[in-house]
């Protein structure tokens, strides 16, 4: 039987079991060159080797011809040397060039400070310094590019609110091992980014430990009322560092966060929030503020971005002046607040055709998400009697998922209990009339709201 199989694959021509052979993995093919001479001929076409070349190790004509090898022997040194990270590879190394790309035409300065890839062995060195192992796809990453030098801007985004700025570097892992934590409440954490601004880090969780789970990454929150000092709080920002990293550039690559002075600024823009009262648009961005926020007592800061713009085929006397705003805000509660008052920041702009206008302001709320809606008064610069609203469209902020540190949840779970208040909402903290003037944040993630 095995004997007719075998004669009968000699006698047919090569086109059809190339083609049944293009459909076979790279394990596959290496079994077949086993089964017969006629097959170990056929699995070593070139061109089976060049798509898995291309599939695997993202290798193009140009590398190859730099290589100088066969597409089978360029693909058996990729093997030999990033066979280990054999699921991962394609795909990070995919976001790596698109990030690359993207940066490139929008912010090439950022370009210039990404580090070369790291060898195996200083990856090793590392594991034995800390006594952690590393995951998997963190270190093909790292062997794709050694994250950035310490320099502003950083690579992980920016995001900045009046005095409050905020700018994220991706370590690179000698200086991530220098900040790896041993301390109660961190334990086997390794810092992915650092902000000189702030002070702020994300970092992976290296074991599963004190309620986190390895791989996780998040921002770490201390809780500002309990005496222990390990009592850590995070807000999560990712499960693993490949979804960690290849969703934060797929909103880059994609246009989703805007190029703003040469940086990524992380504001999220649904693409529904957009309404258009006559010439005039308005449209929301929004973005959460880790370190100016907190789970325990829970004290949520986003900042929200918005841009007025008047439709360039506008007539000239349509030409009007922004008087006032109208706010109504809607807590996970159900509860409403309705804020009013002159300008936007401060400011009156003036609408004429094509203009745009773009501000920021901020919010807190203590309940897991918010809406707001309202409108704007504006007159006509020709005729000050005639004046109308202009809607702002409906946005949602939802806080990131967070999870409460075990030391606080197994001791003394009592004390969470005030917070569940319905009542309890920094709403009332903000007179209009004070918020004039103030920055537009402090450290202390105060926000003179809805300005
Ligand atoms: C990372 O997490 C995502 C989503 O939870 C999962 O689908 C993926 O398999 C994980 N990847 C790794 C490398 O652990
Ligand atoms: C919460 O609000 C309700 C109704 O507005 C009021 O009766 C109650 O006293 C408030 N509780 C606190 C703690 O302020």
């Amino acid at each position: 039987m095995a004997t007719s199989i075998a004669l009968s694959l000699d006698n047919l021509p090569s086109d059809p079991l190339l083609l049944v052979l293009s459909f076979l993995d790279f394990r596959d093919l290496i079994s077949c060159s086993f089964v017969s001479r006629r097959l170990n001929e056929l699995t070593g076409h070139n061109p089976l080797w060049k798509r898995l070349c291309q599939k695997h190790w993202l290798l193009s004509e140009a590398d190859k011809t730099q290589r100088g090898l066969s597409w089978k022997d360029l693909f058996r040194e990729y093997y030999a040397d990033l066979g280990r990270y054999f699921d991962y590879y394609s795909t990070l190394k995919k976001a790596w060039d698109d990030l690359k790309n993207f940066l490139n035409q929008k912010c090439p300065r950022m370009i210039a400070s990404l580090k070369e890839g790291v060898r195996e062995d200083e990856l090793d060195t590392i594991e034995a310094q800390i006594g952690c192992k590393l995951p998997n796809d963190y270190r093909c990453s790292y062997r794709i590019h050694n994250g950035q030098k310490l320099v502003v801007p950083g690579l992980m985004g920016s995001m900045a609110l009046s005095n409050h700025y905020r700018s994220e570097d991706l370590l690179d892992i000698e200086t991530a091992a220098g900040g790896f934590q041993q301390r109660k409440g961190m334990r086997q954490c390794l810092p992915l980014t650092f902000c000189f601004h702030t002070g702020l880090s994300q970092y992976m969780a290296l074991e599963t430990t004190e309620g986190r789970t390895r791989s996780e990454i998040f921002y770490q929150c201390p809780d500002q009322l309990a005496q222990d000092p390990s009592a850590i709080d995070m807000f999560i920002t990712g499960s693993n560092f490949t979804e960690w990293f290849t969703s934060y550039v797929d909103n880059v690559v994609t246009g989703e966060y805007p190029i703003i002075r040469d940086q990524i600024f992380r504001y999220v823009h649904d693409k529904r929030c957009v309404a258009t009262t006559g010439d005039i648009t308005v449209s929301v961005s929004t973005s959460f503020l880790p370190e100016l926020s907190s789970v325990h007592p829970p004290h949520f800061f986003f900042t929200y971005r918005i841009r007025i713009e008047m439709a360039k085929s506008a007539l000239p006397e349509k030409a009007c002046q922004l008087d006032s705003r109208y706010w109504k805000i809607t807590n996970a509660n159900g509860n409403v607040e309705e804020v009013r008052g002159p300008g936007v920041v401060g400011e009156f702009p003036v609408m004429t055709p094509g203009k745009v206008h773009e501000y920021a302001s901020c919010t807190t709320f203590s309940t897991t998400s918010e809406y707001m809606e309202g409108h704007y008064t504006f007159h006509r610069l020709k005729n000050k009697e005639e004046v109308f609203d202009v809607s702002i469209p409906r946005f949602h902020m939802v806080c990131p998922p967070f999870r409460e540190s075990v030391v606080r949840s197994s001791s003394v779970s009592e004390v969470s209990a005030p917070y569940d208040d319905e009542n309890s909402s920094d709403t009332d903290d903000y007179e209009e009339g004070e918020m004039r003037g103030m920055n537009m944040a402090d450290p202390g993630g105060r926000c003179p709201r809805h300005v």
